[in-house]
């Protein structure tokens, strides 16, 4: 065998534990968010790129270097959605789903795509749960969402992690302390700034606030906090969003850096971090978005949503056990090999879970198949168990082994598998 094909760079097959630990938080992401009068909705991989390019912004990291995007037969460009936001404002201004006045809460599962160097967290296509709460400004909603991403996190039984939060205010503290910071930044040498740093400073300044570099971080120390600039109003929003987390017993660091790298956000922003995933610490990140939904052409109405990264979270959850079999049906003789069918498709409408050999073969080698299966009984029709319309049913676990009346199998099954508890 040679291997014709192979997977692209930063792109990767989910099998084996890494499923079992999809399946777990898509269960719970699904169970969690009912209970906060969440939607599901499913919206296209593929989208416009002006759609990403007017939400996302055009300056940002993303749209400029990440997105995988090409022009159809017809000359029009499109993009493999790097982030869930955008699309689903789309598909709620296109489908009528958002009324001013009323809240409606939708969250999407499913891969993004984006264009970076990939390494251990960092993948070129990667999954997100995504959640949106649209239509209320009101700090409570920021705070029940915060609350709901964290019991979220809890089910998945997740330590360690900080929930860091940050106010970028409304447009008009964020001009005034842009105005502050491009200040500031005048009177530090060009040069003192890393080479993107650098470039940031004219086309995307708030962003200069989070780079990693060492350098630039010992210039930012001095820099204007933007909690220190932002208005009235937007302060006693924070305070109060604050103020229901503690009083949720949640835990909140204040990160004065924290900007995000998507440019429509306003007021609340926050990550998840975790530092037992290597250099990619964010698990979770979102924040408040009014104005982007008007922007797209809708209703004035606001937003506040969150996104978890599945693989991220994989990285960090105990490897669930996979799904263990019930049964493992062994039929060596082709004669019984009809009966063995249908005895095995009753046990599965009734419920319980197995796999049966196709094909005629010893009895040891069956066994062994049995036991490499992992299943917790193992069902015998041989010969013997023909004559008298019977099975025997053996526990893997201690060898025990009991005759039952194959009219009596599913009872019988289901008591055996009761007492194994
Ligand atoms: P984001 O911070 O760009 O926000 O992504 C959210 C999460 O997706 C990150 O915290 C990370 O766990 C995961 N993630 C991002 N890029 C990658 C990658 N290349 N490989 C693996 N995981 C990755 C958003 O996407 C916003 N749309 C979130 C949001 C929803 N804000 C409001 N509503």
């Amino acid at each position: 065998m040679s291997l014709l094909f192979k997977r692209l760079k930063g792109f990767a097959d989910i099998y084996g534990p890494m499923r079992e630990s999809f399946f777990k938080m898509e269960t719970q992401a699904r169970q969690v968010f009912g209970l906060f009068g969440f939607e599901e909705l499913r919206t296209p991989i593929l989208e416009q790129t002006a759609l990403f390019q007017r939400s996302i912004g055009s300056a940002t990291d993303v749209v400029q270097k990440e997105m995988f995007s090409f022009t159809d037969s017809k000359d029009r460009s499109m993009t493999l959605r790097p982030e869930a936001t955008a699309g689903v404002m789309r598909a709620c201004i296109e489908n009528g789903l958002v009324n001013i006045g009323t809240v409606s809460r939708f969250f999407t599962i499913g891969p993004m795509f984006r264009h970076e160097r990939p390494q251990k967290g960092r993948m070129r296509q990667f999954h997100q749960i995504n959640c949106e709460s649209l239509g209320s400004d009101s700090p409570y909603a920021d705070a029940e969402l915060i609350c709901m991403l964290l019991d979220f996190l809890r089910r998945l039984n997740l330590s360690s992690l900080t929930l860091k939060m940050n106010s970028l205010g409304c447009g008009e503290c964020r001009n005034n302390y842009l105005d502050k910071l491009r200040a500031f930044f005048a009177g530090v040498e060009k040069e003192k700034f890393c080479p993107d740093c650098q470039a940031r400073i004219s086309t995307n300044p708030l962003r200069v606030l989070d780079c990693k570099n060492e350098a630039c971080r010992q210039i930012l120390v001095s820099a204007p906090l933007l909690l220190d600039n932002v208005c009235d109003e937007c302060k006693i929003h924070f305070q109060t969003v604050l103020k229901l987390l503690d009083l949720s017993g949640v835990q909140v660091e204040i990160d004065h850096h924290l900007v995000r790298g998507l440019d429509y956000y306003i007021r609340t922003t926050f990550e998840v971090a975790s530092n037992d995933i290597g250099a990619q610490t964010a698990v979770a990140g979102g924040g408040r978005y009014d104005g982007l939904i008007s922007q797209l052409g809708g209703p004035d109405i606001p937003g506040v949503g969150f996104a978890c990264g599945m693989e991220r979270l994989a990285l960090l959850m105990k490897e669930s056990s996979p799904q263990t079999l019930d049964f493992y049906f062994i039929a060596p003789e082709n004669e019984q090999r009809e009966k063995a069918f249908l005895l095995v498709s009753e046990l599965r409408k009734n419920g319980f879970s197995g796999e049966m050999n196709y094909d005629k073969g010893g009895f040891k080698s069956l066994m062994r198949q049995a036991s490499k299966s992992g299943a917790k009984f193992c069902i015998i029709l041989g010969q013997d168990e023909a004559q008298s319309n019977s099975v025997s049913i053996k526990n893997m676990r201690d060898g025990s082994q009991n005759l039952v009346e194959q009219s009596e199998l599913v009872a019988c099954f289901a008591n055996y598998l009761a007492k194994l508890g």
